[in-house]
C-alpha cells in the first residue's frame, strides 16, 4: 500500500480560516462564518492530496485505469493513499454511491477488497465491464482480432449512427460509416463475448478522438469543419453576424489507427497485470446502474466498512452533455431526458425530486424516514442563508439564470439524502471520504465542503477531518470581472460512523 513521503507529511498545516462569504457584504453570511469557526479546528492543509491525484491527470498514464478517460474522475493513487487514511482491511467491503469510471472499484478489486458501485450512466457500465475483466481477458483472441484489424478492413453498413439531437455531424462521414461498420463486424467476429465486449468498449472510448468535438469544462466544442457549425455560421452570415470561430482539431485520425492504438495498449497492460499481479480473490464487485438516490435505500443496513466518493459537483456541469457521443452509440436515444433529470442535482435544468423522492419512501415504508431527513435539510440556518443570498443576488440580476437557486437547494437536499443512507448502510466504524469543490455564484460562496459536513453531522456520522488541496480553485472570468477573485477549496471530507 501507499507509503506517504516524509516531504508530504511536512506540508501538513491548517488553513488560513474563511472571514466572509458574501461579496461586498451584500447579503447575510453569519450562518456560514459560524460554520467555518466550527469546522475550523478540523480543516487541514496538505500536499499528501494534491490536485493531479484528485482529478483524472494522474490516471492518464496508469495501467488498466487509462483504458478510459473520464475527465471528472479522481486517480487510482488517491483511492491508495485513502485506504490508509480510512484504515481499510483486505477482507473489509467498500462503497462508491457515484462510481463514474470506477475507479475505486477498480483499486479495491486489486487489492483483494470488496467494492460496491452505484452510477447512472451506461457508459461508465462499460467502462467497468472492460476493466474488470481485465484477469479473464484471452490474450491470444485479443492478438488475433489485432492482426485481422491491421490485415483487413469490415464491409461496409448501411446503417447510419445512432445520433441525439445534440451530436449530428459529429464525425467526418467515413469515421462514421466505419464506427458503424466496425461495431457490426466485431459482434460477428468468431471470438468470445468478453472480446466482444472488449471491441465495442474501445469503439466507444475513442469516439471523442476521431470526432469534430472535444470535451472541455462544461461543455462538448466543435470544430468548425462540423457540419453542424458550418450550417449555423451560413446562417449567421445572412443576418450579418461574425461567424463563431469553433475549434480546430487538425488531422481527425481513422477508426482503424485508433482502435489499433487503444488495443495494443490494452494488450500491453492485460499481459503485465495477467503476469505480474496475483489474480485478486474474487469477492464482491458490482456496478449498480440506477440513481443513487433510489438505489442506496433499498440496501441492507449495516454492510459497509468504507465510502470513498466524489460526487457532482455543483457546478452545472452537465455529464449528459459531456458524454452525448458516447451516450448515442450505446443506442441511449431519447431516454437521455430521464437520465439527466436522475443526474443529482448539479445542472440548471434539474428540476425538484422532492415529491418522487416522498412516493418512494413512503412507497417503500419509509415514510418516517424521508420526513426526518427533509426536516434536517430544512432546519439548516446555512442552507438557508444561502438559499435567501441567492435569491436576493437574482432579485438584484446578479444571477443570470434562475436555475441555479433551484440547482444549490436541490443539490444540497439530495446530497442529505445520500449521507442518511450511507449512515444507515454503514457498519460501525466504517468511514467516509467525500471529495469535492466548494462554488460561488454571483459573489456567494457556498462551502460545499463545511456544510456538507454540517448535514452528515446531523444525520449521525462524527465529523473527522476536512482535508484541503494546497492548490486552490478559480473563479469564471465572468465571475471575477464582477465580484473579485476569490480561490475555492478543494477538499476531501473524512466523517465516521461512531
Ligand atoms: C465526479 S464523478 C465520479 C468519478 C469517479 N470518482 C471516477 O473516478 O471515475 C460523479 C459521477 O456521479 C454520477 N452520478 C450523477 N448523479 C447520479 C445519481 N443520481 N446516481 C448515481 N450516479 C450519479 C455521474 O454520472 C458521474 O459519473
Amino acid at each position: 500500500m501507499h507509503q506517504l513521503s516524509f516531504f508530504q507529511e511536512l506540508k501538513t498545516k491548517s488553513p488560513p480560516v474563511r472571514r466572509y462569504f458574501s461579496h461586498n457584504g451584500v447579503c447575510s453570511d453569519e450562518a456560514r462564518q459560524a460554520l467555518e469557526k466550527q469546522y475550523a479546528p478540523l480543516l487541514v492543509e496538505t500536499g499528501k492530496f494534491n490536485r493531479q491525484l484528485v482529478s483524472f491527470q494522474a490516471n492518464k498514464t496508469e495501467i488498466l485505469h487509462g483504458w478510459f478517460k473520464y475527465r471528472e474522475g479522481f486517480s487510482a493513487e488517491l483511492v491508495e493513499l485513502l485506504f490508509d487514511e480510512l484504515q481499510i482491511q483486505p477482507a473489509d467491503t467498500i462503497l462508491d454511491p457515484f462510481a463514474g469510471s470506477a475507479t475505486t472499484l477498480l483499486a479495491a478489486q486489486l487489492h483483494g477488497m470488496n467494492g460496491v458501485g452505484i452510477e447512472l450512466l451506461p457508459h461508465c457500465h462499460l467502462a467497468w465491464q472492460a476493466k474488470s475483466a481485465v484477469f479473464d481477458y484471452n490474450l491470444d483472441e485479443l492478438r488475433q482480432v489485432r492482426s485481422l484489424v491491421e490485415e483487413s478492413s469490415p464491409p461496409p453498413v448501411a446503417e447510419p449512427f445512432p445520433h441525439l439531437t445534440i451530436t449530428e455531424s459529429a464525425f467526418p462521414p467515413q469515421v462514421e460509416a466505419d464506427l458503424m461498420a466496425y461495431t457490426r463486424w466485431f459482434e460477428k467476429l468468431d471470438v468470445g463475448p468478453r472480446t466482444k465486449m472488449l471491441c465495442r468498449f474501445i469503439l466507444m472510448s475513442l469516439l471523442e478522438d476521431v470526432s469534430y468535438t472535444r470535451k472541455d469544462g462544461q461543455y462538448l466544442r466543435w470544430d468548425r469543419r462540423a457540419e453542424k457549425i458550418r450550417r449555423h455560421n451560413e446562417k449567421r452570415q445572412a443576418q450579418g453576424k461574425k461567424p463563431i470561430r469553433g475549434i480546430d482539431k487538425g488531422a481527425i485520425p481513422t477508426v482503424k489507427q485508433t482502435f489499433l492504438e487503444r488495443l495494443s495498449k490494452i494488450i500491453v497492460d492485460v499481459s503485465r497485470l495477467q503476469a505480474e499481479q496475483k489474480r485478486p480473490e474474487s469477492g464482491r464487485q458490482e456496478l449498480i446502474e440506477g440513481s443513487t438516490l433510489y438505489i442506496l435505500p433499498t440496501l441492507p443496513a449495516d454492510s459497509f466498512d468504507a465510502v470513498i466518493t466524489s460526487p457532482p459537483y455543483a457546478n452545472r456541469y452537465d455529464y449528459t452533455r459531456t458524454y452525448a457521443l458516447e451516450l448515442a452509440y450505446l443506442g441511449i436515444d431519447d431516454k437521455i431526458f430521464n437520465l439527466r433529470q436522475n443526474q443529482l442535482s448539479c445542472t440548471v435544468e434539474n428540476k425538484s425530486k422532492e415529491n418522487d423522492l416522498r412516493a418512494f419512501y413512503h412507497s417503500m415504508g419509509q415514510g418516517q424516514q424521508f420526513e426526518r431527513i427533509l426536516t434536517i435539510v430544512g432546519t439548516n440556518e446555512v442552507l438557508a442563508e444561502i438559499n435567501a443570498a441567492l435569491a436576493t443576488r437574482y432579485e438584484r440580476g446578479e444571477v443570470n439564470n434562475r436555475g441555479i437557486l433551484t440547482m444549490i437547494a436541490q443539490y444540497f437536499l439530495e446530497l442529505t439524502f445520500v449521507f442518511a443512507e450511507l449512515y444507515r448502510v454503514c457498519r460501525r466504524g466504517a468511514r467516509v471520504a467525500v471529495v469535492n469543490d466548494n462554488v460561488r455564484y454571483a459573489g456567494e460562496i457556498i462551502p460545499v465542503d463545511t456544510l456538507s459536513t454540517a448535514l452528515a453531522e446531523q444525520v449521525g456520522f462524527a465529523p473527522k477531518k476536512i482535508y484541503v488541496l494546497p492548490q486552490r480553485k478559480g473563479n469564471s472570468s465572468q465571475q471575477m470581472g464582477r465580484f473579485g477573485r476569490e480561490p475555492l477549496r478543494k477538499s476531501i471530507t473524512i466523517w465516521q460512523k461512531v
